[in-house]
């Protein structure tokens, strides 16, 4: 099966689990108070339909089109309209953002108000780190750092990002992140950063004991087989900044 499909139907299973368990909407009550989200990576829409269920307007971005196919039918089959936000709901965008067009030929038409990043970094492949290695170089990490953590080393390019347009538009930046661990104030050690980087001056957690279904997003895979079945606990831990 082609690459970017068999992704999309897999992240399709975690994201409606999650969808049915509440936790967009827990993550939803961070942002409340912005009308207009730009989501980055928005998957196969479930994260964009708790978004509309809660009155926001969406820009959906993702670099995947299989997952903007779904999550396009997802939001038209639930009933909100698709197409430029000055008469509709949500606007998708076929975009990556990790690369310079996406500053150069994109951005500047964009208008939002909050920029959010759920859940997105963990899926890469060695053709992905290969296409990424100039940006994550210019990002600040080295060779070896990404040799021996790719997944992390994608991660962090594309939270990098986020906060890099957040920065640029004035406007504030909500990040979710599953961990092993609970995250705050007393033990990051990484969005401190983030926020020294791009001069935010307010930087808040919240964490929620989670779980998770394996198949989606390649997170248990064993043996060359994904457990479909599987349940995963997980922190999904909420950044906001501003
Ligand atoms: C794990 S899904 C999360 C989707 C959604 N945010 C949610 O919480 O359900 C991550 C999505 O981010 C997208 N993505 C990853 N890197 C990206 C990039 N550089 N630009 C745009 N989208 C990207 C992937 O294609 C994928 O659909």
């Amino acid at each position: 099966m082609d690459e970017k499909l068999e992704y999309a139907e897999q992240w399709e299973v975690s994201s409606k689990y999650f969808y049915d368990k509440n936790y967009y909407n827990w993550m939803q009550t961070k942002i409340k108070d912005y009308n207009i989200i730009l989501e980055v990576g928005c998957g196969t829409g479930y994260s964009t339909l708790s978004l509309l269920e809660n009155g926001h307007k969406v820009i959906a971005l993702d670099k995947n089109s299989e997952c903007i196919e779904k999550a396009k039918m997802l939001i038209q089959q639930s009933g909100y309209s698709v197409g430029n936000l000055s008469d509709a709901d949500v606007l998708f965008i076929k975009a990556d953002i990790a690369v310079e067009e996406f500053y150069s030929q994109l951005l500047s038409s964009l208008h939002f108000d909050a920029v959010i990043c759920w859940n997105v970094g963990s899926y890469w492949n060695k053709d992905t780190i290969r296409y990424y290695l100039p940006y994550m170089l210019e990002y600040g990490l080295n060779v070896f750092q990404i040799q021996q953590n790719p997944e992390s080393s994608y991660s962090e390019l594309i939270l990098w990002n986020a906060c890099k347009i957040a920065a640029i538009r004035n406007v504030p930046v909500h990040i979710v992140d599953r961990a092993g661990e609970i995250i705050n104030e007393t033990n990051d050690e990484y969005y401190c950063t983030l926020r020294a980087e791009f001069a935010f001056s307010d930087l808040d957690f919240d964490n929620l004991q989670a779980d998770s279904v394996s198949g989606g997003g390649r997170m248990l895979v064993t043996n060359g087989s994904i457990n479909r079945e599987e349940i995963i606990e997980t922190m999904l831990v909420s950044i906001f900044m501003k």
